[in-house]
């Protein structure tokens, strides 16, 4: 089934969506999808060229996500990211996307200073970026910048569980939420966070029952990531699902392709037919 033809306009007055036959997925959608049991498709996007490909093969939401310095930057964490760095790609892949929603992830430092400057930067990702949205790490203690940010129209995913910009305060990439008390803090943050105006939650790295039992428990659609089936969609860095991160292969990552293997493959027969002056030929050359 084509992915475009379940979108329509909310109404046949809407003058904004009236004479155009896509139309972004919105929150609004996201949260009807997760009432009628219709899964939600996430993957992440650094550039206009996959933002394409992936919009046009269906995904319902891409995030510009933070792990850009991981797998774009080359660093160890995310940590070094910047608020400029996510404006440059959060513009390059609007550029290749029609249909998805995309979600601009804030990076460190970019709202745990305060409400306002959370609200000042998310404000920038929506007006200088294109995004949609904005995607937040942490729990209770974001709840203020979430309401500050969602009352202001800025919708807002929020990320629990194993939250990557954390690593120096938790010493390892582990699954979060083993023990009752940790669990019984994830779902008390999915609780607030929902209060506080968040349009859906990312869990990253949880035990499968603990995600279940927060998808029960909120109105609003979860996320997985390492989180089990039950989670209302699931989301993979797209590097990672395409095999092209190398010596990175966690359990939770299915690998639908190997294309570490065929860019090695196509690059090693190009530098031979140049090298074996097979290219270019004559009806390549002028
Ligand atoms: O930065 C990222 O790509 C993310 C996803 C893995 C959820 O936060």
């Amino acid at each position: 089934m084509n992915p475009h033809q379940d979108e329509r306009p909310d109404s046949e007055n809407d003058r904004h969506t009236h004479s155009s036959p896509l139309r972004r997925v919105t929150t609004r959608r996201l949260i009807e999808m997760k009432k009628n049991g219709k899964k939600i498709v996430c993957l992440t996007a650094y550039d206009a060229l996959i933002g394409r490909v992936l919009d046009e093969a269906g995904v319902d939401v891409i995030l510009v996500g933070d792990s850009l310095g991981n797998v774009v930057q080359g660093h160890d964490t995310t940590i070094p990211v910047t608020l400029e760095d996510i404006i440059y790609h959060t513009r390059a892949v609007n550029r290749g996307v029609k249909r998805a929603m995309v979600i601009a992830d804030m990076p460190f430092m970019s709202y745990q200073v305060s409400p306002e400057e959370a609200f000042r930067n998310a404000g920038r990702l929506l007006k200088e970026a294109g995004a949609s949205a904005v995607k937040v790490e942490g729990g209770e203690r974001v709840a203020d910048a979430v309401s500050r940010m969602t009352e202001a129209g800025i919708p807002v995913m929020v990320h629990l569980g194993l939250t990557p910009q954390s690593i120096h305060q938790f010493g390892s990439y582990r699954v979060r939420g083993t023990d009752d008390i940790e669990a019984e803090r994830i779902l008390r943050d999915a609780h607030i966070l929902e209060q506080a105006g968040a349009f859906a939650i990312v869990l990253e790295k949880i035990p499968s029952d603990l995600a279940a039992k927060v998808t029960a428990s909120v109105k609003i659609p979860t996320i997985g990531i390492g989180a089990g089936v039950e989670c209302d969609g699931q989301i993979l860095v797209c590097t990672d699902m395409l095999g092209l991160t190398v010596d990175f292969n966690p359990r939770f990552v299915r690998q639908y392709e190997n294309m570490y293997e065929r860019i090695h493959s196509a690059v090693t027969r190009y530098g031979d037919d140049i090298r074996s002056r097979n290219f270019p030929n004559i009806d390549e050359s002028y």
